[in-house]
Protein backbone atom coordinates (compact mmCIF):
# COMPACT_ATOMS: atom_id res chain seq x y z
CA UNK A 1 0.00 0.00 0.00
CA UNK A 2 3.15 2.18 0.59
CA UNK A 3 3.19 2.86 -3.80
CA UNK A 4 5.28 -0.06 -5.18
CA UNK A 5 3.99 -2.33 -7.59
CA UNK A 6 5.17 -5.17 -5.97
CA UNK A 7 3.15 -5.06 -2.24
CA UNK A 8 -0.15 -3.60 -4.47
CA UNK A 9 -0.32 -7.16 -6.50
CA UNK A 10 0.03 -8.85 -3.52
CA UNK A 11 -3.11 -7.12 -2.07
CA UNK A 12 -4.48 -7.49 -5.02
CA UNK A 13 -3.97 -10.92 -5.08
CA UNK A 14 -5.62 -11.60 -1.70
CA UNK A 15 -8.48 -9.42 -2.44
CA UNK A 16 -8.59 -12.02 -5.63
CA UNK A 17 -8.33 -14.64 -3.55
CA UNK A 18 -11.43 -13.30 -1.17
CA UNK A 19 -13.98 -13.13 -3.66
CA UNK A 20 -12.85 -15.82 -5.26
CA UNK A 21 -13.02 -17.80 -1.88
CA UNK A 22 -16.41 -16.62 -1.53
CA UNK A 23 -17.43 -17.27 -5.26
CA UNK A 24 -16.38 -21.21 -4.66
CA UNK A 25 -18.31 -21.26 -1.37
CA UNK A 26 -21.17 -19.85 -2.60
CA UNK A 27 -21.27 -22.37 -6.00
CA UNK A 28 -20.54 -24.95 -3.00
CA UNK A 29 -23.94 -24.43 -1.45
CA UNK A 30 -25.54 -24.35 -4.84
CA UNK A 31 -24.65 -27.57 -5.57
CA UNK A 32 -24.95 -29.06 -1.65
CA UNK A 33 -28.81 -27.35 -2.38
CA UNK A 34 -29.27 -29.19 -5.50
CA UNK A 35 -27.97 -32.45 -4.01
CA UNK A 36 -30.05 -32.31 -0.82
CA UNK A 37 -33.47 -31.37 -3.09
CA UNK A 38 -32.66 -33.91 -5.43
CA UNK A 39 -32.12 -36.65 -2.49
CA UNK A 40 -35.10 -35.23 -0.99
CA UNK A 41 -37.37 -35.02 -3.87
CA UNK A 42 -36.45 -38.24 -4.94
CA UNK A 43 -37.25 -40.17 -1.47
CA UNK A 44 -40.70 -38.39 -1.80
CA UNK A 45 -41.15 -39.16 -5.75
CA UNK A 46 -40.58 -43.22 -4.18
CA UNK A 47 -42.49 -42.72 -1.23
CA UNK A 48 -45.77 -41.39 -3.45
CA UNK A 49 -44.91 -44.06 -6.16
CA UNK A 50 -45.37 -46.71 -4.18
CA UNK A 51 -48.12 -45.86 -1.80
CA UNK A 52 -49.79 -45.11 -5.23
CA UNK A 53 -48.78 -48.33 -6.10
CA UNK A 54 -49.93 -50.66 -3.02
CA UNK A 55 -53.42 -48.68 -2.82
CA UNK A 56 -53.96 -49.37 -6.22
CA UNK A 57 -53.43 -53.24 -5.34
CA UNK A 58 -55.93 -52.57 -2.39
CA UNK A 59 -59.41 -54.29 -2.72
CA UNK A 60 -62.64 -52.78 -3.35
CA UNK A 61 -63.42 -53.57 0.47
CA UNK A 62 -60.74 -51.33 1.25
CA UNK A 63 -61.70 -48.45 -0.72
CA UNK A 64 -65.38 -49.14 0.60
CA UNK A 65 -63.76 -49.22 4.43
CA UNK A 66 -61.86 -46.13 3.89
CA UNK A 67 -62.54 -42.39 3.07
CA UNK A 68 -61.32 -41.51 0.02
CA UNK A 69 -59.33 -38.36 1.39
CA UNK A 70 -57.45 -39.99 4.31
CA UNK A 71 -55.83 -41.61 1.32
CA UNK A 72 -55.06 -38.85 -0.46
CA UNK A 73 -54.18 -36.86 2.54
CA UNK A 74 -51.17 -39.47 3.07
CA UNK A 75 -50.04 -39.26 -0.37
CA UNK A 76 -50.06 -35.14 -0.20
CA UNK A 77 -50.13 -34.19 3.48
CA UNK A 78 -47.77 -37.04 5.04
CA UNK A 79 -45.68 -37.55 2.33
CA UNK A 80 -44.91 -33.52 2.31
CA UNK A 81 -44.29 -33.76 5.48
CA UNK A 82 -41.60 -35.89 5.53
CA UNK A 83 -39.66 -33.52 3.33
CA UNK A 84 -38.15 -30.91 5.48
CA UNK A 85 -37.13 -33.65 7.67
CA UNK A 86 -35.45 -35.47 5.03
CA UNK A 87 -33.84 -32.46 3.28
CA UNK A 88 -32.64 -31.14 6.57
CA UNK A 89 -31.54 -34.10 7.46
CA UNK A 90 -29.12 -35.72 5.77
CA UNK A 91 -26.37 -32.76 5.46
CA UNK A 92 -26.64 -31.03 9.13
CA UNK A 93 -26.40 -34.56 10.35
CA UNK A 94 -22.62 -35.38 8.87
CA UNK A 95 -21.52 -31.64 9.54
CA UNK A 96 -22.11 -31.20 13.05
CA UNK A 97 -20.94 -34.78 13.69
CA UNK A 98 -18.02 -33.33 11.67
CA UNK A 99 -17.68 -30.34 13.81
CA UNK A 100 -18.42 -32.25 17.12
CA UNK A 101 -16.31 -35.30 16.65
CA UNK A 102 -12.85 -33.08 15.77
CA UNK A 103 -13.84 -30.43 18.69
CA UNK A 104 -13.50 -33.01 21.53
CA UNK A 105 -10.66 -34.38 20.01
CA UNK A 106 -9.02 -30.69 19.96
CA UNK A 107 -10.32 -30.23 23.50
CA UNK A 108 -9.10 -33.58 24.96
CA UNK A 109 -5.65 -32.83 23.28
CA UNK A 110 -5.49 -29.11 24.89
CA UNK A 111 -6.89 -30.63 28.67
CA UNK A 112 -8.41 -33.64 29.68
CA UNK A 113 -10.08 -32.38 33.31
CA UNK A 114 -11.60 -29.00 31.61
CA UNK A 115 -12.92 -31.51 28.58
CA UNK A 116 -14.24 -33.68 31.32
CA UNK A 117 -16.28 -30.72 32.72
CA UNK A 118 -17.24 -29.55 29.09
CA UNK A 119 -19.23 -32.36 28.87
CA UNK A 120 -20.83 -33.48 32.38
CA UNK A 121 -23.66 -31.24 31.18
CA UNK A 122 -24.18 -33.17 28.00
CA UNK A 123 -26.50 -35.57 29.44
CA UNK A 124 -28.72 -32.64 30.45
CA UNK A 125 -29.25 -31.95 26.46
CA UNK A 126 -29.94 -35.25 26.38
CA UNK A 127 -32.53 -36.25 28.83
CA UNK A 128 -35.16 -33.63 27.48
CA UNK A 129 -34.50 -34.30 24.00
CA UNK A 130 -35.76 -38.08 24.12
CA UNK A 131 -39.25 -36.82 26.11
CA UNK A 132 -39.59 -34.17 23.95
CA UNK A 133 -38.99 -36.10 20.72
CA UNK A 134 -42.05 -38.46 22.01
CA UNK A 135 -44.18 -35.33 22.90
CA UNK A 136 -43.36 -34.19 19.56
CA UNK A 137 -44.29 -37.63 18.15
CA UNK A 138 -47.81 -37.46 19.54
CA UNK A 139 -48.55 -33.89 18.57
CA UNK A 140 -47.77 -34.37 14.63
CA UNK A 141 -49.52 -37.71 15.18
CA UNK A 142 -53.06 -36.18 16.02
CA UNK A 143 -51.99 -33.06 13.24
CA UNK A 144 -51.63 -35.34 10.40
CA UNK A 145 -54.87 -37.06 11.47
CA UNK A 146 -56.75 -33.88 12.18
CA UNK A 147 -55.67 -32.88 8.54
CA UNK A 148 -56.52 -36.23 6.94
CA UNK A 149 -59.71 -35.62 8.95
CA UNK A 150 -60.40 -32.32 7.35
CA UNK A 151 -58.84 -33.36 3.73
CA UNK A 152 -61.47 -36.29 3.83
CA UNK A 153 -64.69 -34.05 4.38
CA UNK A 154 -63.74 -31.22 2.11
CA UNK A 155 -63.45 -33.75 -0.42
CA UNK A 156 -66.85 -35.28 0.53
CA UNK A 157 -68.52 -32.15 1.03
CA UNK A 158 -67.41 -30.83 -2.13
CA UNK A 159 -67.39 -33.63 -4.60
CA UNK A 160 -70.76 -33.01 -6.43
CA UNK A 161 -72.88 -35.94 -5.21
CA UNK A 162 -71.74 -34.00 -1.40
CA UNK A 163 -72.51 -30.55 -2.77
CA UNK A 164 -76.15 -31.81 -4.19
CA UNK A 165 -77.38 -33.35 -0.80
CA UNK A 166 -75.62 -29.92 1.05
CA UNK A 167 -77.98 -27.31 -1.68
CA UNK A 168 -81.13 -30.26 -1.91
CA UNK A 169 -81.27 -30.10 2.21
CA UNK A 170 -80.19 -26.58 2.68
CA UNK A 171 -77.11 -27.69 4.52
CA UNK A 172 -74.74 -24.82 3.70
CA UNK A 173 -74.71 -23.04 7.46
CA UNK A 174 -74.67 -26.82 9.27
CA UNK A 175 -71.35 -27.58 6.93
CA UNK A 176 -69.96 -24.25 7.41
CA UNK A 177 -70.08 -24.92 11.44
CA UNK A 178 -68.69 -28.23 10.74
CA UNK A 179 -65.93 -26.83 9.10
CA UNK A 180 -64.99 -23.86 11.21
CA UNK A 181 -64.99 -26.99 14.08
CA UNK A 182 -62.35 -28.84 12.59
CA UNK A 183 -60.82 -26.06 11.16
CA UNK A 184 -60.37 -24.65 14.95
CA UNK A 185 -59.14 -27.91 16.08
CA UNK A 186 -56.54 -27.84 13.36
CA UNK A 187 -55.28 -24.78 14.86
CA UNK A 188 -55.02 -25.78 18.39
CA UNK A 189 -52.99 -28.90 17.09
CA UNK A 190 -50.73 -26.69 15.14
CA UNK A 191 -50.28 -24.42 17.46
CA UNK A 192 -49.62 -26.75 20.42
CA UNK A 193 -46.89 -28.89 18.04
CA UNK A 194 -45.35 -25.34 17.65
CA UNK A 195 -44.98 -24.93 21.31
CA UNK A 196 -43.45 -28.35 21.69
CA UNK A 197 -40.23 -26.93 19.56
CA UNK A 198 -40.76 -23.72 21.20
CA UNK A 199 -40.15 -24.84 25.01
CA UNK A 200 -37.31 -27.14 23.64
CA UNK A 201 -34.96 -24.12 22.37
CA UNK A 202 -35.70 -22.20 25.35
CA UNK A 203 -34.38 -25.24 27.57
CA UNK A 204 -31.51 -25.55 25.23
CA UNK A 205 -30.79 -21.73 25.36
CA UNK A 206 -30.73 -22.21 29.47
CA UNK A 207 -28.33 -25.44 29.11
CA UNK A 208 -26.18 -23.27 26.54
CA UNK A 209 -25.71 -20.66 29.97
CA UNK A 210 -25.63 -23.53 32.37
CA UNK A 211 -23.00 -25.28 30.61
CA UNK A 212 -20.21 -22.39 30.34
CA UNK A 213 -21.12 -21.35 33.87
CA UNK A 214 -19.76 -25.20 35.46
CA UNK A 215 -16.78 -24.61 33.07
CA UNK A 216 -15.87 -20.76 34.27
CA UNK A 217 -16.48 -22.08 37.93
CA UNK A 218 -13.72 -25.27 37.25
CA UNK A 219 -11.72 -23.41 35.12
CA UNK A 220 -11.81 -20.49 37.93
CA UNK A 221 -10.30 -23.02 40.64
CA UNK A 222 -7.93 -24.55 38.04
CA UNK A 223 -6.39 -21.06 37.32
CA UNK A 224 -6.63 -20.14 41.05
CA UNK A 225 -4.54 -23.24 42.43
CA UNK A 226 -2.22 -22.63 39.56
CA UNK A 227 -3.04 -26.16 37.58
CA UNK A 228 -4.33 -24.13 34.25
CA UNK A 229 -2.78 -20.96 32.47
CA UNK A 230 -5.78 -18.63 31.80
CA UNK A 231 -5.61 -18.71 28.56
CA UNK A 232 -6.87 -22.41 27.93
CA UNK A 233 -9.82 -21.89 30.35
CA UNK A 234 -11.20 -18.68 28.29
CA UNK A 235 -10.52 -20.64 25.12
CA UNK A 236 -12.43 -23.42 26.43
CA UNK A 237 -15.20 -21.37 27.92
CA UNK A 238 -15.47 -19.60 24.54
CA UNK A 239 -14.82 -20.50 21.08
CA UNK A 240 -14.26 -24.38 22.17
CA UNK A 241 -17.63 -24.51 24.02
CA UNK A 242 -19.54 -22.56 21.44
CA UNK A 243 -18.43 -25.08 18.71
CA UNK A 244 -19.29 -28.10 21.10
CA UNK A 245 -22.77 -26.97 21.92
CA UNK A 246 -23.85 -25.89 18.83
CA UNK A 247 -23.51 -29.11 16.83
CA UNK A 248 -24.74 -30.93 20.08
CA UNK A 249 -27.73 -28.46 20.15
CA UNK A 250 -28.54 -28.82 16.45
CA UNK A 251 -28.09 -32.68 16.61
CA UNK A 252 -30.88 -32.60 19.68
CA UNK A 253 -33.31 -30.82 18.20
CA UNK A 254 -32.57 -33.60 14.55
CA UNK A 255 -33.57 -36.54 17.04
CA UNK A 256 -36.65 -34.59 18.00
CA UNK A 257 -37.80 -33.54 14.46
CA UNK A 258 -37.25 -37.43 13.40
CA UNK A 259 -39.07 -38.65 15.97
CA UNK A 260 -41.52 -36.26 15.26
CA UNK A 261 -41.40 -37.60 11.74
CA UNK A 262 -41.88 -41.04 12.43
CA UNK A 263 -46.19 -40.41 12.87
CA UNK A 264 -45.65 -39.39 9.74
CA UNK A 265 -44.05 -42.48 8.10
CA UNK A 266 -45.83 -43.99 10.61
CA UNK A 267 -48.93 -43.18 8.74
CA UNK A 268 -47.59 -43.36 5.01
CA UNK A 269 -46.35 -47.15 6.28
CA UNK A 270 -49.46 -48.38 7.33
CA UNK A 271 -51.04 -47.87 4.11
CA UNK A 272 -47.36 -49.53 2.48
CA UNK A 273 -47.76 -52.77 4.61
CA UNK A 274 -51.14 -53.27 3.89
CA UNK A 275 -51.36 -57.04 2.58
CA UNK A 276 -52.68 -57.49 -1.08
CA UNK A 277 -55.44 -59.42 -0.64
CA UNK A 278 -56.49 -59.76 -4.05
CA UNK A 279 -53.98 -61.08 -6.18
CA UNK A 280 -53.06 -63.05 -8.81
CA UNK A 281 -51.23 -66.07 -8.37
CA UNK A 282 -47.35 -66.79 -9.69
CA UNK A 283 -48.91 -69.30 -12.63
CA UNK A 284 -51.90 -67.43 -13.61
CA UNK A 285 -53.60 -68.42 -16.32
CA UNK A 286 -54.24 -65.63 -19.28
CA UNK A 287 -57.18 -66.14 -20.94
CA UNK A 288 -57.16 -64.58 -24.30
CA UNK A 289 -61.02 -64.60 -25.73
CA UNK A 290 -63.65 -65.94 -23.24
CA UNK A 291 -66.08 -68.09 -24.59
CA UNK A 292 -68.33 -66.46 -22.15
CA UNK A 293 -69.32 -69.79 -19.88
CA UNK A 294 -69.70 -68.49 -16.32
CA UNK A 295 -70.60 -70.91 -13.32
CA UNK A 296 -71.30 -69.75 -9.46
CA UNK A 297 -70.36 -73.18 -7.69
CA UNK A 298 -71.68 -73.01 -4.21
CA UNK A 299 -70.55 -69.69 -3.36
CA UNK A 300 -71.03 -67.98 -0.32
CA UNK A 301 -69.71 -64.92 0.59
CA UNK A 302 -69.47 -62.19 3.28
CA UNK A 303 -68.66 -58.95 3.31
CA UNK A 304 -65.96 -58.47 5.27
CA UNK A 305 -67.80 -55.72 7.54
CA UNK A 306 -70.64 -57.58 8.26
CA UNK A 307 -71.68 -61.09 10.21
CA UNK A 308 -74.19 -62.51 7.77
CA UNK A 309 -72.94 -63.65 4.20
CA UNK A 310 -74.41 -61.96 1.63
CA UNK A 311 -74.81 -64.81 -1.08
CA UNK A 312 -75.15 -68.48 1.02
CA UNK A 313 -74.33 -71.52 -1.42
CA UNK A 314 -75.55 -69.58 -4.54
CA UNK A 315 -74.82 -72.14 -8.12
CA UNK A 316 -76.29 -70.92 -11.36
CA UNK A 317 -74.90 -71.83 -14.88
CA UNK A 318 -74.92 -68.85 -17.61
CA UNK A 319 -74.25 -70.14 -21.30
CA UNK A 320 -71.96 -68.31 -23.43
CA UNK A 321 -74.24 -65.81 -25.32
CA UNK A 322 -77.36 -66.69 -23.20
CA UNK A 323 -78.56 -63.00 -21.81
CA UNK A 324 -79.04 -63.14 -17.91
CA UNK A 325 -81.24 -61.26 -15.57
CA UNK A 326 -80.87 -61.04 -11.70
CA UNK A 327 -84.16 -60.32 -10.28
CA UNK A 328 -84.88 -60.18 -6.90
CA UNK A 329 -85.34 -57.70 -4.03
CA UNK A 330 -83.31 -54.99 -2.91
CA UNK A 331 -80.27 -56.58 -0.71
CA UNK A 332 -81.33 -59.70 -1.81
CA UNK A 333 -77.00 -59.62 -3.41
CA UNK A 334 -77.32 -59.03 -7.31
CA UNK A 335 -74.98 -56.55 -6.94
CA UNK A 336 -72.87 -58.96 -4.94
CA UNK A 337 -73.04 -61.77 -8.03
CA UNK A 338 -71.83 -59.17 -10.38
CA UNK A 339 -68.85 -58.23 -8.43
CA UNK A 340 -67.81 -61.83 -7.78
CA UNK A 341 -66.92 -62.37 -11.42
CA UNK A 342 -64.41 -59.59 -12.07
CA UNK A 343 -63.04 -60.35 -8.51
CA UNK A 344 -63.57 -57.29 -6.49
CA UNK A 345 -63.74 -59.89 -3.88
CA UNK A 346 -63.04 -63.41 -3.77
CA UNK A 347 -65.90 -65.75 -1.78
CA UNK A 348 -64.83 -67.83 1.08
CA UNK A 349 -66.79 -70.90 0.14
CA UNK A 350 -67.48 -72.37 -3.43
CA UNK A 351 -66.13 -71.22 -6.71
CA UNK A 352 -66.34 -68.26 -9.58
CA UNK A 353 -65.82 -69.59 -12.93
CA UNK A 354 -65.30 -68.25 -16.32
CA UNK A 355 -64.72 -70.81 -19.36
CA UNK A 356 -64.86 -73.55 -16.62
CA UNK A 357 -61.38 -72.01 -14.98
CA UNK A 358 -61.59 -70.34 -11.08
CA UNK A 359 -61.27 -66.79 -12.00
CA UNK A 360 -58.97 -67.13 -8.77
CA UNK A 361 -56.36 -69.09 -11.53
CA UNK A 362 -56.44 -66.31 -13.91
CA UNK A 363 -54.19 -63.01 -14.26
CA UNK A 364 -55.90 -60.09 -13.06
CA UNK A 365 -55.82 -58.26 -16.75
CA UNK A 366 -56.69 -60.94 -18.76
CA UNK A 367 -59.80 -61.48 -16.36
CA UNK A 368 -60.55 -57.70 -16.30
CA UNK A 369 -60.73 -57.47 -20.05
CA UNK A 370 -63.02 -60.41 -20.82
CA UNK A 371 -65.53 -58.78 -18.10
CA UNK A 372 -67.13 -55.27 -19.10
CA UNK A 373 -69.28 -53.58 -16.13
CA UNK A 374 -72.41 -50.79 -17.13
CA UNK A 375 -73.12 -49.31 -13.47
CA UNK A 376 -76.37 -48.37 -12.82
CA UNK A 377 -74.30 -44.88 -11.57
CA UNK A 378 -71.97 -44.01 -14.06
CA UNK A 379 -68.68 -41.87 -13.44
CA UNK A 380 -66.65 -40.29 -15.85
CA UNK A 381 -63.94 -38.61 -15.48
CA UNK A 382 -62.87 -35.15 -15.54
CA UNK A 383 -61.71 -35.17 -19.40
CA UNK A 384 -62.88 -35.72 -22.78
CA UNK A 385 -66.02 -37.74 -23.69
CA UNK A 386 -63.56 -39.66 -26.07
CA UNK A 387 -60.81 -40.35 -23.31
CA UNK A 388 -63.98 -41.77 -21.30
CA UNK A 389 -65.14 -43.69 -24.09
CA UNK A 390 -61.67 -45.06 -24.86
CA UNK A 391 -60.90 -45.76 -21.40
CA UNK A 392 -61.26 -49.34 -21.88
CA UNK A 393 -59.32 -49.97 -24.92
CA UNK A 394 -57.48 -46.63 -25.72
CA UNK A 395 -56.23 -48.49 -28.83
CA UNK A 396 -59.51 -48.75 -30.57
CA UNK A 397 -60.16 -46.32 -33.54
CA UNK A 398 -62.65 -44.05 -34.81
CA UNK A 399 -64.94 -45.97 -36.28
CA UNK A 400 -64.91 -48.28 -33.67
CA UNK A 401 -65.09 -45.41 -31.03
CA UNK A 402 -68.71 -43.95 -33.24
CA UNK A 403 -69.97 -47.54 -33.48
CA UNK A 404 -70.10 -48.39 -29.75
CA UNK A 405 -71.76 -44.57 -28.98
CA UNK A 406 -74.32 -45.38 -31.63
CA UNK A 407 -74.69 -48.70 -29.98
CA UNK A 408 -75.24 -46.56 -26.67
CA UNK A 409 -77.60 -44.64 -28.38
CA UNK A 410 -75.44 -41.46 -27.51
CA UNK A 411 -73.91 -40.79 -30.96
CA UNK A 412 -75.70 -38.20 -32.16
CA UNK A 413 -76.45 -36.17 -28.66
CA UNK A 414 -72.27 -36.40 -28.85
CA UNK A 415 -72.16 -35.12 -32.23
CA UNK A 416 -74.23 -32.16 -31.32
CA UNK A 417 -72.40 -30.80 -28.96
CA UNK A 418 -70.44 -27.93 -30.50
CA UNK A 419 -66.93 -29.93 -29.55
CA UNK A 420 -68.26 -33.38 -30.23
CA UNK A 421 -66.18 -36.18 -28.59
CA UNK A 422 -63.94 -33.74 -27.40
CA UNK A 423 -66.06 -31.79 -24.98
CA UNK A 424 -64.72 -32.18 -21.53
CA UNK A 425 -67.19 -33.96 -19.09
CA UNK A 426 -66.94 -33.68 -15.05
CA UNK A 427 -66.39 -36.29 -12.26
CA UNK A 428 -69.83 -37.00 -11.15
CA UNK A 429 -69.54 -40.36 -8.70
CA UNK A 430 -71.71 -42.36 -6.89
CA UNK A 431 -71.15 -44.97 -4.79
CA UNK A 432 -71.79 -48.45 -5.29
CA UNK A 433 -75.14 -49.22 -4.03
CA UNK A 434 -75.92 -51.18 -1.40
CA UNK A 435 -78.65 -52.99 -0.81
CA UNK A 436 -80.21 -51.19 2.46
CA UNK A 437 -78.30 -47.86 2.06
CA UNK A 438 -81.59 -44.90 1.39
CA UNK A 439 -81.29 -43.73 -1.50
CA UNK A 440 -82.42 -40.46 -3.28
CA UNK A 441 -86.14 -41.17 -3.90
CA UNK A 442 -85.52 -40.10 -7.88
CA UNK A 443 -82.47 -42.26 -8.51
CA UNK A 444 -79.99 -40.40 -10.09
CA UNK A 445 -81.21 -37.13 -9.82
CA UNK A 446 -80.20 -34.85 -13.11
CA UNK A 447 -79.56 -31.36 -12.28
CA UNK A 448 -77.32 -30.68 -15.03
CA UNK A 449 -79.16 -31.17 -18.38
CA UNK A 450 -76.38 -31.52 -20.65
CA UNK A 451 -74.24 -34.10 -19.08
CA UNK A 452 -77.08 -35.75 -16.85
CA UNK A 453 -78.88 -36.54 -20.47
CA UNK A 454 -75.11 -38.37 -21.36
CA UNK A 455 -74.93 -39.97 -17.88
CA UNK A 456 -78.15 -41.72 -18.56
CA UNK A 457 -77.46 -42.80 -22.30
CA UNK A 458 -74.34 -44.01 -21.08
CA UNK A 459 -75.41 -46.26 -18.60
CA UNK A 460 -78.49 -46.01 -16.51
CA UNK A 461 -81.29 -47.29 -18.89
CA UNK A 462 -79.35 -47.48 -22.07
CA UNK A 463 -81.82 -49.89 -23.49
CA UNK A 464 -79.20 -52.25 -24.14
CA UNK A 465 -76.40 -52.07 -22.05
CA UNK A 466 -74.81 -55.19 -22.91
CA UNK A 467 -74.41 -54.58 -26.36
CA UNK A 468 -73.75 -50.98 -25.68
CA UNK A 469 -70.47 -51.50 -24.13
CA UNK A 470 -69.70 -54.69 -25.64
CA UNK A 471 -67.30 -53.09 -28.54
CA UNK A 472 -65.21 -51.29 -26.29
CA UNK A 473 -64.90 -53.74 -23.77
CA UNK A 474 -66.57 -57.17 -24.79
CA UNK A 475 -68.57 -57.24 -21.89
CA UNK A 476 -70.54 -60.57 -21.16
CA UNK A 477 -72.51 -59.94 -18.71
CA UNK A 478 -73.83 -56.78 -17.00
CA UNK A 479 -76.36 -56.18 -14.47
CA UNK A 480 -79.32 -55.63 -16.64
CA UNK A 481 -82.71 -54.33 -16.01
CA UNK A 482 -85.41 -55.21 -17.92
CA UNK A 483 -87.87 -51.85 -18.37
CA UNK A 484 -90.56 -53.88 -16.75
CA UNK A 485 -88.65 -54.39 -13.68
CA UNK A 486 -86.92 -50.91 -13.13
CA UNK A 487 -88.44 -49.87 -9.88
CA UNK A 488 -86.22 -47.22 -7.87
CA UNK A 489 -84.89 -50.02 -5.20
CA UNK A 490 -82.87 -51.82 -8.11
N1 LIG B 1 -69.83 -52.87 0.41
C1 LIG B 1 -70.61 -53.55 1.24
N2 LIG B 1 -70.21 -53.76 2.51
C2 LIG B 1 -70.99 -54.45 3.37
N3 LIG B 1 -72.18 -54.96 3.06
C3 LIG B 1 -72.63 -54.78 1.81
C4 LIG B 1 -71.87 -54.05 0.84
N4 LIG B 1 -72.57 -54.01 -0.31
C5 LIG B 1 -73.70 -54.69 -0.06
N5 LIG B 1 -73.76 -55.15 1.19
C6 LIG B 1 -74.82 -55.97 1.80
O1 LIG B 1 -74.92 -57.19 1.10
C7 LIG B 1 -76.27 -57.53 0.89
C8 LIG B 1 -76.53 -57.67 -0.60
O2 LIG B 1 -76.41 -56.40 -1.19
P1 LIG B 1 -76.48 -56.14 -2.75
O3 LIG B 1 -76.02 -54.75 -2.97
O4 LIG B 1 -75.76 -57.22 -3.46
O5 LIG B 1 -78.02 -56.27 -3.03
P2 LIG B 1 -78.82 -55.97 -4.37
O6 LIG B 1 -79.62 -57.19 -4.64
O7 LIG B 1 -77.90 -55.51 -5.42
O8 LIG B 1 -79.75 -54.80 -3.87
P3 LIG B 1 -80.36 -53.58 -4.73
O9 LIG B 1 -81.54 -54.15 -5.45
O10 LIG B 1 -80.76 -52.60 -3.70
O11 LIG B 1 -79.28 -53.09 -5.62
C9 LIG B 1 -77.09 -56.43 1.57
O12 LIG B 1 -77.43 -56.88 2.86
C10 LIG B 1 -76.14 -55.28 1.65
O13 LIG B 1 -76.40 -54.49 2.79
MG1 LIG C 1 -77.74 -53.64 -6.45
Amino acid sequence: LTGQHGQFGFVALLIGLLVGSSLLGGLIGVVQSYFSNRISQSIMFDLRNQLFDRVLKQSIAFFTATRTGDVMSRLSNDVNGVQSVVSDTIFSLVNNIVILASTVVLMFALDWKLTIAALVVLPAFLLPTRRVGKATFQARKATQGKLAEMTAYMQETLGISGMQLVKAFVKQVAEITRFRKLNDELRRLNIRQSMIGRWFFMLMGVLGTAGPAVLWLFGGYLVVTGQESLGTVVTFATVLLARLYGPVGSLANMQVNVVGSLALFQRIFEYMDLPVEIDEKAAAVRLAAARGEVEFDHVTFRYPSRDRPALKDVSFQIEPGQLAALVGPTGAGKTTVTTLLPRFYDPQLGAVRLDGLDVRDLSLESLGQQTGMVYQDTFLFHATIRENLLYAKPEAGDAEMMAAAKAAYIRDFIESLPEGYETVVGERRRKATSGDRPRHPQGSARLDPGRGHLQSRLGVGAPDPGRAAAPLSRTHLARYRPPALNHPGG
